[in-house]
């Protein structure tokens, strides 16, 4: 039997796993557009399958009326989470915004495919974030040095 997958507000024992998930893979912290954003404070989407989870997305109420989705993964990729995380989000905040970076181009696909605009490119904006996460690693996806933000957006999100 197939067990369906569930796209969650996770209840008060699944978040700590959402959150450590996260963390393993971007630390503690994002910094986006010169801000920073703990994980430990945003709120939470999950995909369940049983008491597995398959994937999160984090966001924070933002300026305007709007979203920031600061967090999206998918523990096994290529087999919609992403998809169904990111599309269930919409439906309930549809002006979102969120940054990824210069070297991550299948994001970048990604949120195309799922109807975001490229809203700007931010140049440089990675290397200032470094001053506020030095961890920030200086190559990324396939080899790529990470500089830019890349922001992407849906709905009535204007990110500057
Ligand atoms: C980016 C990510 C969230 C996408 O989630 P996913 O579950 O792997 O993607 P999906 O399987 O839902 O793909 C959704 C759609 O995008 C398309 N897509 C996915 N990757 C693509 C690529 N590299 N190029 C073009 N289209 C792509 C899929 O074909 C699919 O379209 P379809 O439903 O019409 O076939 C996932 O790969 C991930 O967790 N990456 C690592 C973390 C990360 O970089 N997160 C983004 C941070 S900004």
């Amino acid at each position: 039997m197939v067990t369906p997958l569930r796209i969650v507000l996770p209840s008060p024992a699944e978040r700590p796993a959402a959150v450590a998930a996260a963390t393993d893979h971007w630390g503690s912290m994002i910094v986006t557009r010169g801000l920073r954003h703990p994980l430990a404070d945003a709120h939470w989407l999950v995909a369940m399958e049983g008491s597995s989870l398959l994937g999160a997305l984090s966001w924070r109420d933002a300026e305007s009326d709007t979203t920031e989705v600061l967090t999206l993964d998918a523990f096994r990729p290529g087999q919609r989470i992403g998809a169904q995380l990111l599309r269930h989000f919409l439906a309930g905040c549809p002006d979102t915004w969120l940054v990824t970076t210069n070297d991550n181009a299948k994001a970048q696909a990604f949120y195309a495919r799922m109807g975001g605009r490229l809203a700007s490119v931010d140049i440089d904006a990675v290397v200032r974030a470094r001053v506020l996460k030095p961890e920030i690693p200086l190559i990324g996806i396939d080899g790529v040095p990470i500089r830019d933000e890349w922001i992407y957006a849906w709905g009535r999100a204007q990110p500057g």
